[in-house]
């Protein structure tokens, strides 16, 4: 056992197209555990489509919501998620998980990034209730059709989701 153990530096990564209020619960969460947090907002994500907002626009979402957190910092990356988190001294990645749905998604991440550096560890957070149901893509979908986004996304990120996805 390592008596010098400290609260370190964890990698909280995501697409964030948009970030949510059950990403922000994640991250303050994550906040409360370890010395630093940084952000991890990919700038394009392989396996996904192109992004509704651009990183700068993305990191900004988020760096207006974490202010209050004087340990949190939001950074854009384009590298392997494990270099990122090696690049900034990070010994582990949290990411948040809402149901089952996400699980083989996150195994199969697991074991990459484990494959990558297995001296980083990944962890995982089970997502407040309240936030169960909530993904990015569920919130792009009711901004499509105007519907209410209240408590789900802060107020500038529905105005803008408005803006680029209203039928
Ligand atoms: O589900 P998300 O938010 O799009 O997740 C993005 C990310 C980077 C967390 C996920 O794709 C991941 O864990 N990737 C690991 C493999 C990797 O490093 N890919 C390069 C960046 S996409």
């Amino acid at each position: 056992m390592n008596e010098s153990w400290n609260g370190g530096t964890a990698v909280v990564p995501g697409s964030y197209d948009p970030v949510t209020f059950g990403h922000f619960d994640i991250i303050a969460r994550v906040a409360n555990v370890f010395d630093t947090v940084i952000v991890g907002v990919v700038n394009q994500a392989v396996r996904k489509g192109k992004t509704v907002f651009s990183t700068e626009e993305r990191v900004a979402f988020i760096e207006s919501e974490v202010a209050e957190y004087p340990n949190v910092q939001v950074k854009p990356f384009d590298t392997l998620l494990v270099d990122f988190a090696r690049e900034h001294g990070a010994k582990a990645i949290v990411k948040g998980l809402r149901a089952i749905s996400d699980f083989e998604y996150e195994f199969e991440m697991n074991q990459l990034n484990r494959k990558l550096a297995p001296d980083i560890e990944s962890i995982y957070l089970m997502s407040a209730p309240q936030f169960s149901f909530l993904s990015s893509s569920g919130v792009k979908e009711l901004a499509m059709f105007g519907g209410d986004m209240s408590g789900l996304v802060p107020d500038r990120v529905a105005s803008r989701l408005q803006e680029e996805l209203k039928r």
